[in-house]
């Protein structure tokens, strides 16, 4: 029988890695993208059952050419999982153009790249699933996070947007926004982070998460309530209260 397919962006470490890991040991052949080839070799060594169906491809996701020939070779995708990203906590009262430009470039232009280079295969056989990750950074803005947070709204909003065109082609859309998640990427963050959750654990929830009819779902639970809540108050009582928590 074939295997299910998924397009993993960001494979080589953290939530992409966790996350690849259950798709294999549930049976999915899966698309390793990212760009460092020793940290995903490294992966696929650890992968102890059916490692052959980890598929690694070395790739830039600024780079929509490879991209689009990466999608040629491949078969159809069940699962476009949008996830390499990266995160830098900044001092916005400095300047950090070049840090807010490769945020967009990375975690926004990036994702649009692997969107279109993978979802033309999935349309042809109008059944599909596409899970894109945001953030609780892009309910409301963070400390740290003025690099960061705005291309997760960004994310969130571009999800909104074309699960209009794309439920009508038999393809669900997903936005996954989490909060603290430890990995490479948080052990940047000098500050206390509430809820920080282990990596497998998050990854599990993905995998929960992705079999359910929710738009968007997000992590660890009381957190996100909290962060959710936060963002629906009068700003004078929420930006207090994100002060007091994180920082
Ligand atoms: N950790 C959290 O608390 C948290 C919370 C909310 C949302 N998220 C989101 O979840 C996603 C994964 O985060 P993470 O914490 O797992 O980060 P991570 O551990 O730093 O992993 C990031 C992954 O993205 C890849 N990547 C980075 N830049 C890339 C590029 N230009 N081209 C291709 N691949 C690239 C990295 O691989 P290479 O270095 O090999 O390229 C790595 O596999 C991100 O979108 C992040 O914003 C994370």
């Amino acid at each position: 029988m074939a295997l299910n397919t998924a397009i993993i962006s960001g494979a080589s470490d953290g939530i992409g890695a966790a996350f690849s890991k259950i798709l294999i040991k549930h049976g999915w052949e899966v698309i390793g993208i990212s760009r460092n080839e020793k940290k995903l070799n490294q992966l696929k060594k650890t992968i102890k059952i059916n490692k052959e169906n980890f598929k690694p491809y070395v790739c830039n996701v600024k780079d929509l050419k490879k991209l689009v020939s990466i999608a040629k070779e491949v078969n159809t995708p069940k699962l476009i999982f949008l996830n390499a990203g990266i995160y830098s906590p900044v001092n916005s009262s400095q300047s950090n153009i070049d840090t807010y430009k490769n945020h967009i470039d990375v975690n926004y232009i990036g994702v649009l790249n692997c969107y279109e280079a993978f979802l033309p295969k999935m349309l042809l056989n109008k059944n599909g699933q596409i899970i894109i990750m945001s953030s609780i950074s892009g309910w409301i803005g963070l400390p740290k996070a003025a690099a960061y947070g705005p291309t997760k709204a960004a994310l969130r909003s571009f999800g909104q947007s074309i699960r209009y065109d794309l439920y009508s082609k038999g393809i669900k859309v997903q936005v996954c926004s989490p909060g603290f998640v430890e990995t490479s990427a948080t052990s940047l963050n000098d500050f206390y982070m509430p809820g920080l959750m282990n990596v497998n654990k998050a990854a599990e929830l993905i995998y929960k998460n992705m079999k359910s009819n929710k738009f968007e779902f997000s992590f660890p639970f009381l957190f996100s309530l909290f962060m959710k809540l936060f963002s629906l108050l009068p700003d004078k009582l929420s930006s207090y209260l994100i002060k007091k928590n994180i920082s």
